[in-house]
């Protein structure tokens, strides 16, 4: 997370279809010849195979109910499994992981910044490994380096699938030595692919292209509109990219334009009480920055006051510390309580514990001690379901000798998804109040203690913004059940699809905004098993091949049942 500097304006430099064979028709020789690589090592289909709509046992909506008949593979994924495929699949991605694509925090605009090179190269290389998706789709820059592809269907009047991702990565320049690979040199050993973005998120990138080439050079065609939309920047919160690919949208498709995104993010593929889990994140918190400053009068440190600005600011940042008002949360509406269900409803009941499977079955459930239970697992389940608090930088005192007048720390804070910045605020201010009654200090102005002020102090939010609608997760959703089926046709018919939460944020966040799409179908997922894809922002980032290619089943799975069936 970063910086949110002001958005450019949309930079509207359309690449038509005529434009697109225009100006680059001496690809369209070498994508016949693709084509013809790319036909051999897919398995001819039979268009018959698109899936039919299924028919649930009730329509009321049950959370938990999977589509049943399960959905099997279509014969339009089976490339996946040929030989060869693995290697061509893992080398392009690898071809992607060696380009440097740095989000930097500090990112100048794209004709100045001299860092925004390699997204040029990026360009480049994905028009040369996916030349049938270049012919063929409507290609439109925005914000300078961030993509967005339209597959146009063959029926005017329908709401397109977006599948998204982002082509930058966090910065690798520090601990190089610690790398089993330097981060951008693209390794490839019998098992992994190692490297900077190898599985956050190029794997998406690179994998939802391969689906749509593939798809082409099989012929299929679309009925509705595909987009695919890549940001350049979602390591630093999106100001150049998904901020403006969400206003581009909503010029083209609308309000309420578009019927369903899935985006990178949720919990993995997890075996879980003895049963598979696909773990989309059906919802996002929210994020707010506070800064809290304190200024008194300075003067000698020979003859110092009782409290510096520093002792004063250190009894806030402890009372904050110490305080438990942000308390874990689940009710019937949780994505939490969604998941629960379905680990009492599919996994192996001898495995489960009795507070899960008595707690979701209960008439009148104690969700609080349901909550507690769920959070006192792990900080990884407890943040999904509570405001998160941590102070994250500190500043004050510039002399030895002399009392600061000044000293600032920011919290930070990840903001439950039943709550809201204004709250969150407002929690800071009353675990604030106390200290300034104790010692005499105002809180924006305000005064709590008869005796005379010593002085200010000031509490500025910043950064902020609010948590994500829930999107739907019961049978009663088609796009729920597009969702599930695709799991189930590119993992296996017995995986169940429950929903889960997000500790961080996605590019959605502007789509959501902008977009306002029905009823919130926004799924973040990446199509992975836990413990196949490690060490994202951090040293060995890296993904197991077979978990790549079952990525890219995935997306052709979604692609044909969302075209089927949404
Ligand atoms: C793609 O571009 C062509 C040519 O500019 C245009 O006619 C068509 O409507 C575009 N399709 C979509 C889905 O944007
Ligand atoms: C495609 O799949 C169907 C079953 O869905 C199967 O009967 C058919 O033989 C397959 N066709 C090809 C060409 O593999
Ligand atoms: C506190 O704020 C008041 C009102 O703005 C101002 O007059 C005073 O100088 C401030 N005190 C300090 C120590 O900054
Ligand atoms: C959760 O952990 C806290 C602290 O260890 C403990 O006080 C509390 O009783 C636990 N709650 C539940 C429901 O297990
Ligand atoms: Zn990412």
């Amino acid at each position: 997370m970063g910086k949110h500097p002001e958005s450019l304006p949309v930079i509207n430099a359309t690449v038509g279809d005529s434009h697109t064979f225009h100006s680059y028709s001496w690809k369209r020789a070498m994508a016949l010849l693709v084509v013809a690589f790319w036909m051999t090592m897919s398995i001819i289909q039979s268009r018959g195979s698109t899936p039919v709509r299924p028919s649930l046992a009730t329509s009321a909506g049950n959370t938990c109910e999977q589509p049943y008949p399960a959905s099997m593979p279509s014969n339009l994924s089976l490339f996946t499994d040929e030989p060869g495929f693995a290697k061509a699949a893992a080398n392009r991605l690898a071809g992607a992981v060696r380009i440097p694509t740095m989000s930097f925090d500090d990112m100048g605009p794209v004709d100045e910044d001299e860092r925004w090179a390699p997204f040029k190269d990026m360009h480049e290389y994905l028009r040369s490994t996916f030349p049938l998706i270049h012919a063929h789709l409507n290609l439109t820059i925005i914000g300078g380096y961030s993509l967005v592809y339209t597959w146009q269907g063959s029926v005017a009047e329908t709401k397109p699938l977006m599948l998204t991702g982002h082509i930058d990565v966090v910065p690798s320049l520090t601990a190089l030595e610690r790398w089993s690979y330097p981060p951008f040199s693209g390794t490839i050993d019998e098992e992994w692919i190692y490297g900077r973005g190898a599985g956050d998120c190029k794997n998406n990138v690179i994998g939802i292209m391969t689906a749509v080439e593939h798809l082409l050079a099989s012929q299929w065609k679309p009925t509705k509109n595909i987009i695919l939309a890549f940001g350049q920047d979602e390591e630093i919160s999106g100001p150049r990219g998904a901020t403006n690919i969400g206003k581009y949208l909503e010029q083209v498709y609308g309000k309420n334009g578009i019927a369903m995104i899935v985006d990178e993010g949720g919990m993995n593929l997890e075996n879980i009480y003895g049963k598979e889990f696909a773990l989309p994140g059906i919802a996002e918190k929210g994020y707010l920055n506070v800064e809290v400053q304190v200024d008194m009068l300075g003067g000698h440190s020979s003859i110092p006051t009782p409290h510096t600005s520093i002792g004063i600011l250190s009894k806030i940042v402890s009372a904050i510390e110490d305080s438990t008002v942000f308390q874990p949360y689940i009710d019937k509406t949780s994505p939490i309580w969604g998941y629960l269900s379905c680990v009492a409803a599919h996994g192996d009941t001898s495995e489960i514990p009795s507070w899960i499977s008595q707690g979701v079955s209960s008439a009148s459930p104690n969700f609080d001690e349901m909550a507690h239970n769920f959070a006192n697992i792990s900080a990884g389940n407890r943040y999904l379901i509570q405001t998160s608090k941590a102070a994250t930088i500190f500043n004050a005192g510039l002399k030895s000798n002399a009392l600061p007048e000044s000293a600032r720390v920011l919290f930070n804070s990840r903001v439950d998804i039943f709550s809201s910045p204004a709250k969150t605020k407002g929690a800071y201010y009353e675990l604030i109040r106390p200290v300034a009654e104790k010692y005499s200090l105002l809180i924006d102005g305000d005064s709590f203690s008869d005796a005379p002020s010593i002085g200010n102090i000031t509490l500025i939010a910043s950064s902020g913004h609010e948590p994500s609608p829930i999107s739907p997760f019961t049978s009663a959703s088609q796009a729920w059940i597009v969702f599930s089926r695709a799991v189930q046709a590119s993992f296996g018919p017995n995986v169940v699809t429950a929903p889960s939460a997000m500790t961080g944020n996605t590019d959605t966040r502007f789509y959501v905004s902008s977009l306002r799409i029905p009823s919130s179908n926004i799924y973040r997922w990446s199509p992975t098993r836990a413990g196949t894809k490690l060490n994202i922002h951090t040293v060995d980032e890296k993904i197991k091949i077979s978990t790549h290619v079952e990525g890219i089943k995935f997306y052709t799975e979604l692609i044909l049942q969302s075209d089927a069936l949404l």
